[in-house]
């Protein structure tokens, strides 16, 4: 319920075989787009963490909440990168792919992780795989992941149950 469900509900654009031949691709650009759709969504995030001290956003889209949600808050952003954007030295953490790994990155100095209370945003829940890599990374890193958090969770994906000892909230369930 809410205005931001509504939102999204209506606004996610769905591509068939996209990136590839089965997959049922959610984008949410549209959503993003809208001033309501946007400000909605920031808002409800905002919401579940209000003493987070740190707002992380996974490549790509996740940047885009997080600069939203940080700013509402009045914390920091951290963009969560791909592997091999950030000069060295990075704290990386690998995830499996269907072929192949992929990996996330943070800065591994600068930004000091240590006790920090991370609110970690996505767009998406698929399988799952993203974020628990990008949970681990700041786990690892000695931060806590107060909460996980994405605006369209694919249930039938399962990547709920791939997470780890943290609430994982999303805005809306398909
Ligand atoms: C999408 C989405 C999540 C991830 C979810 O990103 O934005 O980050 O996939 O999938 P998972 O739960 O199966 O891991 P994508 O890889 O398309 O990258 P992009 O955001 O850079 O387009």
């Amino acid at each position: 319920g809410g205005p931001a469900a509504d939102l999204v509900r209506r606004l996610t654009r769905w591509a068939d075989d996209f990136p590839e031949p089965g997959v049922r691709f959610a984008d949410l650009t549209p959503v993003f787009a809208d001033p309501d759709g946007f400000r909605s969504v920031v808002d409800c995030l905002a919401a579940l963490v209000p003493d987070a001290d740190l707002v992380a956003g996974v490549d790509a889209r996740g940047f885009l909440l997080g600069a939203g949600v940080a700013t509402t808050l009045g914390t920091g952003v951290l963009a969560v990168r791909k592997r091999g954007k950030l000069p060295p030295p990075v704290i990386t953490r690998e995830y499996q792919l269907e072929y192949g790994t992929a990996a996330l990155e943070v800065p591994a100095t600068g930004v000091e992780l240590t006790g920090r209370r991370v609110l970690l945003l996505d767009d998406v829940l698929a399988t799952g795989g993203t974020l628990a890599a990008a949970a681990d990374l700041f786990t690892s890193a000695g931060a806590q992941v107060v909460a996980a958090a994405v605006v369209l969770e694919l249930e039938g994906l399962g990547g709920r149950s791939r997470q780890g000892d943290y609430p994982v909230t999303s805005i809306v369930t398909v």
